[in-house]
């Protein structure tokens, strides 16, 4: 059976129902249903009520012109991202409210009141107009998880530069790619950052990304660690040194709706990653008003969201949405189990959190290391817990909301991409019944389905693909320098649905349970890997002649990457070849994409017309019985294959 298979007949025997507690649903912000009706009935209507939200400068001419598959929102309107995350919230008394409590991983901490962010803010975007950057400029942050990320990310929105934010994770060649990719001009970066009590030396691969990355012009560096780094004279600027000379004082810029807000690279299935484009108006909106039905926000929260903010769910729902809600925001910068594996539980009792959001990966790692770390920190304060990233197991579902919530807070299990912008699938935490599992049901004004490959919807139960079916206000608008891409990879492949990439069933109520990826793309730790990003990265080395690269799943990382390496004659298949081609692979993207496994074979099952069957090294890899091996040009070898692979294994 495929692992899809075996995914869903898991799941259709998950049949426990959570109710939401009484004490929740008194309080929620949304307690009717009707808001489906109405958003059904009338989308317009509903996403204009939903943009009454913000503040704008000017009100949009129409809410949606949808010439498929583009999509203009709250076109004519006109509005600063920046002046509705820190601005507007000037005028009340939020003004010494806290807006992001930090916490770095040694244990030093720091708060920013609403205003004191609002002057950081003013004063970085100050500096970033004393440097030239306009309107339209791309910007490129390499940062850990410091107060500078998220003042640099809202500098650029309140003078309408385009940021691109590059996971502190990222090698420097993956850097240097997306930096040439978008045409930066600057770089704002750190001496390093903490993790796992070592420091990620990020000026030091930034300085050699630059080798290669010619128009960049200025590099701003904050100081994080302290230690000693190159710098040179003209190119780089200390951010201190600069804030120091900052006015207090820079207006924001009042941007057209659909201007662009940033950039993200994601993985897809080509050896490139695609910078993904959103725009200010739609994106904001759809940030803002998920966040306040989803995680239900409200002025005493204290929310945590423990994403970093190099990926789409930090912005959306560490930065933008929450902050448009003038919520209280935690960040942390290190690991989870640094020093110990309860640091997550002690941050949430120090700071009284009420509201987390975490992965499934992090779920069963907390599960593996036993629910006395948790039972030894009071988390009364929790109300809301959510999950995002990849599916999550009934299982892990279940001991988050035994061990964690305590049986007291609903768990919004929130289904979205990079793409999407914001969440589309996830329950109303007043409101839904919850399935352990199950992302349940589309938002209000979201109309997702399962169809076949003519997008014919299929029966509740049957596995098929998930798409949306009309546009959102967040969805992104292109791929950077690549619009004939954006429309065939999303908008092509089923008739009139927007595809997300993931396999997903429905059932009999109507709730979605996804499945996973159907293309090549792999989920692992909730981060995306493109395997042909990492069969380059592995080509790439000298020795290697091919390279097939597939996932298995894993207790806790949900799928773990495989290699399948045939390398070039005269070259011994070595172990430490092996931990070198991983060595290499992390060189060249990141340790996120360290192989879990390199296996050398002298020859890669193909077909007659020479097509690597990655299928086949699936199953080789989950130790499954072959499928279909009659197109095999060479059906011997891949039994040897097996039987290689299975010993070397046992
Ligand atoms: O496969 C789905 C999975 O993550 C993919 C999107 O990855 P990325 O763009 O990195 O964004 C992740 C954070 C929004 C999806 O195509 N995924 C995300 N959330 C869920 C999920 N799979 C199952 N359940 C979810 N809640």
């Amino acid at each position: 059976m495929s692992p899809e298979g075996k995914a869903l007949e898991a799941l259709l025997h998950e049949n426990r129902v959570f109710n939401p507690p009484q004490a929740f649903v008194e309080q929620a912000n949304i307690k009717s249903s009707e808001v489906y009706g109405f958003a059904s009935k009338d989308p317009e209507a509903y996403w204009a009520q939903a943009a009454g939200r913000l503040h704008w400068f000017r009100r949009w001419d129409r809410v949606l012109e949808w010439d498929y598959p583009k999509a203009r929102w709250f076109d004519g309107g006109l509005l600063n991202v920046s002046y509705n995350c820190l601005d507007r919230h000037l005028d009340s008394w939020r003004r010494n409210k806290a807006a992001l409590i930090w916490e770095g991983e040694p244990g030093d901490s720091c708060v920013l009141t609403y205003r004191d962010l609002y002057r950081e803010v003013n004063k970085f975007a100050a500096v970033l107009r004393h440097l030239g950057v306009k309107r339209g400029d791309r910007v490129t942050l390499y940062l850990p998880m410091i107060p500078e990320l998220p003042i640099a990310m809202l500098a650029c929105a309140r003078i309408g530069a385009v940021h691109n934010v590059v996971f502190g994770g990222f090698s420097a060649e993956a850097l240097r790619d997306r930096m040439n990719d978008i045409g930066t001009k600057i770089l704002i970066t750190a001496d390093g950052g903490y993790r796992k009590g070592n420091i990620v030396p990020l000026k030091e691969n930034a300085d050699l990304a630059l080798e290669q990355a010619p128009g960049v012009e200025k590099v701003i560096v904050a100081k994080r660690t302290g230690q000693k780094i190159n710098f040179r004279q003209g190119r780089d600027l200390w951010w201190h040194e600069l804030m120091a000379l900052a006015p207090p004082y820079s207006p924001p810029e009042e941007m057209e709706a659909e201007d662009p807000l940033f950039i993200l690279h994601t993985s897809g299935t080509t050896g490139k990653p695609k910078g993904v484009v959103h725009t200010t108006g739609g994106y904001l909106v759809g940030t803002a008003t998920t966040a306040h039905m989803v995680f239900d926000l409200k002025d005493e929260d204290v929310y945590w969201c423990t994403a970093d903010i190099g990926w789409i769910t930090g912005h959306s729902y560490v930065v933008y949405g929450p902050l448009a809600n003038g919520a209280t925001v935690l960040i942390y910068e290190g690991s989870p189990e640094y020093p110990r594996p309860d640091r997550f539980w002690q941050i949430i009792a120090k700071y009284g959190v009420t509201i987390f959001y975490t992965a499934p990966t992090a779920i069963r790692s907390f599960m593996r290391s036993g629910p006395a770390h948790p039972a030894r920190h009071d988390l009364s304060s929790l109300r809301l817990l959510g999950t995002v990233g990849e599916p999550i197991n009934p299982e892990a579902w279940v001991w988050y909301y035994n061990h964690i919530g305590r049986q007291r807070c609903p768990i919004v299990d929130t289904w979205w991409q990079t793409e999407t912008g914001m969440i589309l699938i996830s329950p109303l935490p007043g409101l839904t019944p919850l399935k352990p599992g199950s992302a349940t049901r589309p938002l209000p004004g979201i109309v997702a389905d399962v169809v076949d490959d003519y997008g014919r919807p299929v029966p509740p139960g049957k596995g098929g693909y998930l798409v949306i079916k009309q546009p959102w206000p967040a969805m992104m608008r292109t791929i950077y320098g690549d619009p004939e891409r954006y429309s065939r990879q999303y908008w092509q492949r089923i008739p009139g649905c927007y595809f997300t990439g993931d396999g997903a069933r429905k059932d009999a109520d109507g709730y979605i349970w996804v499945l996973g990826r159907v293309d090549d793309v792999i989920n692992v730790s909730g981060h995306r890997i493109g395997t042909m990003e990492v069969e380059s990265a592995l080509v790439d080395h000298q020795a290697v002649a091919e390279a097939a690269v597939i996932s298995r799943s894993h207790a806790i990382k949900g799928e773990a990457i495989v290699a399948f390496v045939t390398i070039k004659d005269g070259i011994e298949p070595t172990p430490e070849l092996a931990n070198e081609l991983k060595a290499h692979v992390v060189k060249k993207i990141g340790a996120l994409a360290r192989p879990e496994e390199v296996f050398f074979t002298a020859e890669l099952p193909k077909t007659r017309s020479g097509k690597i069957m990655r299928r086949l090294l699936r199953d080789i890899a989950e130790g499954r019985a072959l499928g279909d091996v009659t197109t095999l040009a060479d059906p011997a070898a891949v039994n040897k294959l097996r039987q290689a692979y299975a010993a070397e294994e046992g």
